[in-house]
């Protein structure tokens, strides 16, 4: 029988038993040597006395060697109690020390304060893993999906799985692909998302579909972005928004409260994406700070100051935002550079102290300002409230407190379409497979942007958790929007061609949602990057360190499957 090292307690004095696990210190207090073990439970303390037998073993043990232990639990004196580790209270003398295998000494050891780079971390990923920390995160990650395919499979839902070998899904990436060798010149792509599929099976008549599904994307990455991340995807018929919303709040407040006992109200707030972008200046809104953005167009208009009547005259707005906090030049300063850097032509402040202004454009303004600097940026309609939501971001990262550590909300009521600032086509907002709302279906050929989609957006601490919408359930409308972003006939036969087919033969009104699996855990668990809630993540340059992938394949294998490399100066 074995005892976990976390589990070893007092119930166990005088009782022999058995831990195994990997030796974290010893340490020789002249005589006397202390051995902790560790195992994913938790750590424990062994001794061995000068006249025992495997004295001599335990003093050649180093750290991260694996060892099986067999001892007397006894109670550590009370001086000797170490009240910040679970098994603090006890001690386990050695009758038997094997050593099961030896370890050279590690290129850092695995303890949650690391202090070597995250490429060593990963490089060495099996000796990262054993970070408490670390394997913390991991065992969520398992509770997790439990928690998740429990709640569907109690809602109804069946998992299928659909599959990596594919045609390309328009998410709006670059595809992964895959060579074929039966096919010379042909290739798979790998999914950006089950989402052709998840379509097919409402079609096909199975109702609820839901998949811990891997998807892959070749896109610029960053803290939560990887090329190949975790979706909760599912979907449902005979649906509409209401439906989807309310099971997944079901789901995330079943979470929040299961895995991390955070009770999360329902109904989650929602905002409409142009309520959204007015008050906080961003379809992602943090709303974990209260302060929204205030529109200072009218109160600095025509008042002799001429940057703003240079903005004002050519259609722009003057946007700000508040911080309670009285900042010095340079963290003004700093701000400036910041936002410079996201496109701001520049930052305008002032100052209130509850009463008078003051501060670089304080003689242009009159009227009450609560107590707090006022930082403004000005553009044209369409790029100022993204520069102002972004200043929300950065002043409130900086200097504002969280009134609360979850903020959890849905964004709705998305443009079914975008124009792309540079060629001026129409692309979806979300994907092509979204369904106008009905008051606003009229609008598809005379004024194509005013076309709202049903689309939904579930935003956790100013992170895009997760987007769905309601779908094209008829073949010919499908067919128009595509058009409409340009896809002519030749490319919709080609790539939607299976689609569409199964929406022709009858398919139902049908919706779902897709929630990024690790995004959810990191943002449960506080985490600021994906990449500690993944076993084996990739780098931002898209590299695996530990099994080193991307990788050459060799000659034979080019040959097979008829390419030819060409090598770029
Ligand atoms: P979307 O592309 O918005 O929608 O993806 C859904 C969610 O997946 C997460 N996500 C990512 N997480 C980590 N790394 C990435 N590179 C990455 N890209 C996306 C985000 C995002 O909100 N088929 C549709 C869903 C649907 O309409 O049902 C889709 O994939 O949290």
């Amino acid at each position: 029988m074995r005892t976990y090292c976390g589990e070893v307690s007092l119930e166990h004095i005088d009782r022999e038993i058995s831990v195994s696990g990997w030796v974290r210190r010893v340490r020789d207090l002249g005589g006397v040597i202390f051995i902790n073990i560790r195992d994913i439970s938790g750590e424990v303390q062994c001794v061995v006395e000068p006249d025992s037998p495997y004295y001599d073993t335990a003093k050649s043990l180093g750290s991260q060697y694996v060892v099986q232990i067999k001892g007397t639990v006894r109670k550590r004196p009370k001086n000797m109690v170490n009240k910040d580790m679970k098994t603090g209270e006890v001690e386990i003398v050695i009758n038997d020390l094997q050593v099961l295998n030896e370890s050279p000494t590690p290129p850092f050891l695995p303890e949650d304060i690391v202090d070597v780079s995250e490429e060593v971390r990963l490089r060495y990923r099996f000796l990262d893993l054993r970070r408490p920390k670390l394997q913390n995160n991991i065992v969520k990650r398992s509770q997790l999906m439990k928690l998740v395919r429990d709640f569907l499979y109690e809602h109804g839902f069946y998992e299928i799985d659909t599959p990596y070998l594919t045609k390309s899904t328009p998410e709006g990436a670059r595809d992964y692909v895959v060579p074929s060798r039966l096919h010379p010149g042909k290739f798979y792509a790998l999914p950006q998302s089950p989402q052709l599929y998840k379509q097919i099976l409402m079609s096909a008549g199975f109702d609820r579909y839901f998949q811990i599904a891997r998807c892959f994307r070749d896109e610029d990455l960053r803290a939560d972005r990887q090329p190949e991340f975790t979706q909760i995807d599912l979907e449902m018929s005979f649906v509409d928004v209401e439906d989807v919303l309310s099971l997944i709040e079901g789901l995330i407040t079943h979470v929040f409260d299961k895995l991390i006992g955070v009770k999360l109200k329902r109904p989650f707030l929602r905002l409409s994406y142009a309520k959204s972008m007015e008050l906080y200046g961003s379809d992602k809104p943090d709303l974990r700070y209260s302060n929204t953005l205030i529109d200072f167009t009218d109160t600095l208009s025509g008042r002799g100051f001429k940057v703003a009547d240079s903005i004002i005259e050519n259609g722009g707005k003057i946007i700000g935002v508040r911080t309670g906090k009285n900042l010095s030049r340079k963290e003004i300063d700093n701000l400036q550079n910041a936002i410079k850097k996201e496109g701001a032509g520049g930052l305008l402040w002032f100052k209130s102290d509850g009463q008078k202004l003051s501060g670089q454009i304080a003689k242009f303004i009159s009227g009450q300002f609560e107590e707090g600097t006022y930082l403004l940026v000005g553009d044209k309609p369409d790029r100022v409230y993204r520069l102002a939501g972004t200043l929300r971001n950065l002043v409130n990262y900086r200097f504002e407190e969280k009134t609360s550590p979850f903020a959890v909300l849905w964004v709705t009521d998305f443009p079914l379409f975008e124009k792309n600032p540079d060629t001026g086509a129409l692309e979806p907002a979300h994907h092509i497979f979204t369904m106008p709302t009905e008051d606003t279906i009229e609008f598809l050929d005379t004024e194509p942007e005013k076309v709202i989609g049903k689309q939904y957006d579930l935003v956790i601490n100013g992170i895009e958790m997760g987007s769905g919408s309601i779908r094209n359930h008829r073949k010919e409308l499908q067919i128009k929007l595509l058009k409409m972003i340009g896809i002519d006939d030749k490319r919709i036969e080609e790539n939607f061609g299976f689609l569409l087919e199964a929406l022709e033969y009858g398919a139902p009104p049908h919706g779902g949602i897709a929630i990024g699996f690790d995004r959810l855990l990191a943002v449960m668990l506080g985490l600021e990057s994906i990449r500690d809630v993944i076993a084996f993540p990739k780098t931002t340059s898209a590299q695996a360190l530990y099994e080193k992938a991307p990788d050459f394949i060799s000659e034979e294998q080019l040959r097979e499957l008829h390419l030819k490399i060409i090598k770029e100066n």
